[in-house]
């Protein structure tokens, strides 16, 4: 049983959400609060799944409501209902909310929206890593590309298409203005699925003010780790990204996306980013463990965790509201027969260019991930396999 909090000072508002939700969600627990405080007291004395606010309240309004229960119920899933259109304050939401909906909104487009945020709150079993995953402002990014985006967008003649390359190549940068330009406060009709739509859409003065006042970007702590490297993972991500692109672009296959591709590959493996920077050092004696026994990382990460980087990445981007195709991908990316999706997808494509860039670091062998036999099979590319594997070798 799900328990939903909605609050809102409008009685109005709050009776006919109950009268929608209620036949559409009779698995659903509903409660009920007219201002900030009273959703404070409830959230003190019981569990919420979620909780969904109006943002123009008296006395407190929804963004510091939503700051608070980031505290107080650190796993909930956190929804801004309204009808704002300051820039400025659709901007704040973005560090509070996990998503916006615009009002009036349907019933169906709020049950949809927590559907999707439960399937994959589910597959987390272990509710501390549910938490932290919830508090995830932003993903570090690599030093020297958040340098280069920063002298970029400094510059009197900084372009959209430069600007656009430079996020393109960094996991937490792309992360992070996919939920910005998927959210529906920036009113897009369609879904955004790579940084360059992205910079397009929103242009170089808002990414220039979200990175350079609101800051919305960080950068990873220099730490010595000696199992786990943030360079090599920008390597075999990126590497995976241009696999990827490549194998969708020689498809010539309508509804394959390239781009999206690249964007899917890119974020594949975001989880051990996440892992990495919020559970060191027990990610680190992990990872020592898993090359010491040879045991596949994500096997090492289930038996410690409880769940992979790859339900770990899926959860976060699936709150943030990235396109389904690509959190599907991250989320079965090592094992793609438990997708429910049937045929030649963005996950095939994830699952085969993750084989094909393999992590290289100084020292230690090449080791690429595994291919499910079976599920290959059932692509049919066994003659295409070969190619693909020749082009993989010459990216870099
Ligand atoms: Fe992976
Ligand atoms: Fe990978």
């Amino acid at each position: 049983m799900k328990r939903i909090l909605l609050v809102d000072d409008d009685v109005e508002v709050l009776v006919d959400l109950r009268n929608q939700l209620t036949p559409l969600c009779p698995q659903w627990e509903l409660s009920f609060a007219h201002n900030g405080l009273e959703a404070l007291e409830a959230l003190k004395s019981s569990r919420f799944d979620a909780i969904l606010s109006d943002l123009a309240m008296r006395h407190m309004d929804g963004i510091e409501l939503l700051k608070q229960v980031k505290t107080i119920a650190p796993g909930a899933v956190r929804i801004i209902l309204s009808n704002v259109t300051e820039w400025n304050t659709g901007l704040q939401l973005i560090g509070v909310a996990h998503r916006y909906l615009p009002k009036p909104c349907q019933a169906w487009e709020i049950v949809e929206t927590l559907n999707r945020a439960f399937a994959l709150h589910d597959q987390l079993m272990e509710p501390r890593l549910r938490r932290l995953i919830t508090q995830i402002p932003s993903l570090p990014s690599l030093p020297s590309l958040y340098m280069d985006l920063l002298s970029e967008l400094r510059s009197e003649r900084s372009s959209t298409t430069r600007v656009a390359e430079i996020i393109s190549r960094d996991l937490g940068m792309s992360a992070k203005l996919l939920q910005l330009a998927n959210s529906a406060f920036f009113g897009l009709s369609q879904q955004v699925t790579n940084s360059e739509e992205a910079v397009m859409f929103l242009g170089v003065a808002t990414v220039q003010s979200l990175v350079l006042s609101m800051q919305i970007f960080s950068l990873f702590e220099k730490a010595k780790t000696t199992a786990f490297s943030f360079p090599d993972l920008w390597q075999h991500s990126w590497k995976t990204g241009l696999v990827a692109r490549k194998i969708a672009e020689s498809r010539h296959q309508p509804g394959l996306d390239p781009q999206e591709c690249l964007t899917a590959g890119l974020l594949h493996d975001v989880g051990k980013l996440v892992l990495a920077t919020s559970m060191r050092p027990r990610y680190e004696q992990v990872m020592v463990a898993a090359q010491q026994s040879g045991k596949p990382v994500w096997k090492a990460e289930t038996e410690a965790f409880g769940s992979s980087h790859s339900e770990v990445g899926a959860y976060l981007l699936g709150l943030w509201g990235l396109p389904d195709s690509i959190v599907e991908a991250v989320a079965f990316h090592h094992q793609p027969r438990y997708s429910v999706a049937i045929g030649f997808d963005t996950l095939s494509v994830i699952h085969l260019a993750n084989a094909m860039a393999p992590v290289k670091s100084p020292g230690r062998p090449e080791r690429g991930s595994p291919l499910e036999p079976a599920y290959v099979a059932e692509l049919q590319v066994s003659e295409d396999l070969a190619g693909w594997q020749n082009m993989a070798s010459t990216l870099e």
